[in-house]
């Protein structure tokens, strides 16, 4: 009795200790590693198309893995980039902002339209790069949702020039993180990044385990070679843009499962 109570007071002051620290860390990892900010790019020129239709629902399931971009929080403010863009999925969950310029279909006033890139725009060597081919490299090409075009130009234009740069992500609350894999191999979809919006690399450490290196897989996932279940899940990121580091310490409790996503407290700036 006497020695279960006093395991369980240590127990409980352990876990308490463990608490304090991951919040101070958490807390210093954050703020001193949050200075890189995210600057705007210069304005450069591009063409523009849409695919699908007024509901977004064909810009679902794209090649950045985000699945169904109502759920992981993207919306319809979405585009797929030319392979050019693309940079082999680490430029999924960059951020943009697009205005026509040079066209008779381009609206009155220039407006912006932003996007998240989702999704790969693949080139069609069978079309001309000037003639259909949009997507073909060396093109700088955007293929956004019906719904993001239309706030920028008339839709029946098909294609418009546009002036587009990168901005900051702003993202609400933390950088998401949807498991899938098994037993020995963790898959990890991050979403939700904030900041430069892509993930150069990432590291995951269980409760029990040192850093480990996760490698790209596709689109925005990441992946390690590990057996994890059964341990709380911290994440280190590095973003590919800025080289910002963030710490997301204890996202997954013990009990985490394949199939679900967790949110951590913290996102790049
Ligand atoms: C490429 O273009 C050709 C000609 O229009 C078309 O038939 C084909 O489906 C396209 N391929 C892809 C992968 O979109």
């Amino acid at each position: 009795m006497a020695s279960s109570f006093y395991s369980q007071t240590l127990t409980f002051f352990f876990i308490l200790g463990m608490l304090a620290t991951s919040v101070r860390v958490t807390a210093v990892g954050y703020k001193s590693l949050a200075k890189p900010i995210f600057r705007p790019s210069p304005w450069s020129q591009a063409h523009a198309t849409f695919y699908g239709d007024e509901s977004a629902s064909e810009t679902m399931g794209g090649a950045c893995g985000y699945g169904n971009l109502f759920n992981s929080g993207y919306g319809t403010g979405t585009t797929a980039l030319s392979s050019t863009l693309f940079k082999h999925g680490y430029a999924c969950g960059t951020c943009y902002q697009i205005r026509c310029m040079g066209s008779k279909a381009c609206f009155r006033g220039f407006p912006i339209t932003t996007v998240t890139a989702t999704n790969l725009c693949p080139p069609n060597w069978s079309k001309d790069s000037n003639n259909g081919g949009w997507c073909n490299p060396p093109r700088t090409h955007f293929d956004m949702s019906k719904p993001a075009f239309m706030k920028i130009a008339n839709w029946k234009a098909g294609i418009v020039p546009v002036m587009f740069r990168r901005v900051p992500c702003m993202k609400k609350g933390g950088v998401r993180f949807s498991f899938q894999g098994n037993g020995y191999w963790l898959l990890v979809y991050v979403m939700n990044v904030g900041g430069g919006g892509d993930i150069g690399s990432m590291w995951v450490k269980g409760c029990k385990t040192g850093w480990i290196r996760m490698s790209h897989n596709w689109g925005a996932s990441y992946q390690a070679f590990a057996t994890l279940s059964g341990q709380s899940l911290s994440f280190k990121l590095t973003s590919y843009t800025t080289r910002q580091t963030i710490l997301a310490f204890n996202v997954a409790p013990l009990n985490w499962r394949f199939g679900l996503t967790y949110q951590s407290s913290v996102n790049f700036s």
